[in-house]
């Protein structure tokens, strides 16, 4: 394997000195980009892109050619999993991701197949592995699933939902038939990651983007605990070094400490809490990544950088930040904003690490 030439990324997860803090974007690959769009074009749709090797390495790279980002993210989705599984998942266009099965009873849970990911999703592994070489060492590939709730969510709902009402009604009404549930994933996400480290991702993601819509005992029992399982069936080290792993809890703000007792390396942040009141509460133990409302890329670009500085103060000074956004980027977000965005973390960072 070629030599990884800039891993101030990895080094950050692992809460160790750095010239200045890393900086990549969630869905940094995706709609705001106009040559992401075209490749889209090329390939089809959505989904066959994902399963399109050279184009969805070239989509992974698009953003590196534009910004000095200091990762590259798998271009993949999280709902390849329930895929796998036999749901059939769709997009319509102007829509969310959607499922022509969904998961209501314990006869449907009970069906679900064995899955190996390895095999069963073995153009992402390929993704990864296409990704990882053509990088050539330039930045760290980061790897990434759904937590095991998020997917459930989905499969239960049958695509995106505001109050997640099936899946609640299943949660509460048969708890063990959820707990079933909840563990076929975990189980599908711990191979799934793992096979995706085998393939060469050098760090993790596991994004609980619904995480944040629970009680907080029902956080604990239905998703972090999950995630626990997961980050301990990890792989921890590869290559000969570690694979740090980062716990994105959108509105996981109140449940920090826990997050960060799980085991993994690092806690993402969204928009909604303090950072430098995150790091005085967990900072000692595990890095943080986060984290600008990603609707700020929408203001002027001073406006933008006045963020960027707000954000670097609060952190403060010293290692174990990786700068990105709250959550994702959204498509009609202008990438010269996305960029004053980068550029600020690469100019005002550095004064933050002497
Ligand atoms: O960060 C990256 O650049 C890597 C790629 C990535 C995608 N989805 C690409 C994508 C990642 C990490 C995801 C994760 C994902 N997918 C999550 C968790 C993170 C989050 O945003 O909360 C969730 C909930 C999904 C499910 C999903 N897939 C949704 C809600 C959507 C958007 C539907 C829409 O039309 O807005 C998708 C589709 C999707 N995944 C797109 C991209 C670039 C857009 C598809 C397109 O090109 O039309």
């Amino acid at each position: 394997m070629t030599e990884l030439k800039n891993d101030r990324f990895l080094r950050a997860l692992m809460r160790q000195p750095v010239d200045r803090t890393p900086v990549w974007m969630m869905r940094q690959a995706g709609r705001y980009l106009p040559e992401y769009r075209a490749t889209r074009a090329k390939a089809g749709d959505f989904l066959s892109l994902c399963k399109n090797t050279e184009l969805a390495c070239e989509v992974t790279l698009q953003p590196l050619e534009r910004f000095p980002l200091d990762a590259a993210i798998l271009f993949s989705d999280i709902l390849t999993i329930p895929d796998a599984l036999g749901l059939g998942l769709y997009f319509e266009t102007g829509e969310g991701p959607k499922f022509k099965h969904t998961i209501r009873s314990a006869a449907d849970v009970d069906a679900l197949p064995a899955m190996n990911p390895e095999v069963d999703l073995d153009y992402v592994m390929n993704a990864v592995s296409t990704i990882r070489s053509a990088l050539g060492g330039r930045v760290p590939l980061i790897g990434f699933s759904g937590s095991p709730w998020t997917l459930a969510t989905y499969m239960i709902e049958g695509g995106s939902s505001k109050d997640f009402r099936e899946a609640k009604k299943l949660m509460y009404g048969q708890p063990e038939v959820m707990h079933r549930l909840l563990d076929h994933l975990a189980n599908a996400v711990i191979d799934y990651l793992n096979g995706q480290i085998k393939a060469g991702a050098q760090a993790v993601q596991i994004f609980d983007t619904w995480g944040g819509v629970l009680s907080s005992w029902a956080y604990e029992e239905f998703s972090l605990r999950y995630m626990k399982k997961i980050v301990d069936g990890l792989i921890r080290e590869s290559e000969g070094r570690r694979v740090p792993v980062i716990l994105f809890t959108k509105n996981g703000g109140q449940w920090l400490e826990t997050i960060a007792d799980s085991g993994c390396d690092a806690v993402g942040l969204d928009w909604t809490t303090d950072i430098g009141n995150a790091r005085a509460r967990i900072g000692d133990r595990v890095a943080l990544q986060g984290n600008m409302d990603p609707a700020m890329l929408y203001a002027p670009k001073e406006r933008i950088r006045q963020e960027v500085a707000d954000i670097l103060r609060r952190y403060g000074s010293g290692p174990g930040h990786i700068f990105n956004l709250g959550h994702g980027i959204t498509p009609d977000v202008d990438p010269e904003h996305a960029g004053a965005f980068i550029e600020a973390v690469v100019e005002l960072s550095p004064e933050y690490h002497r």
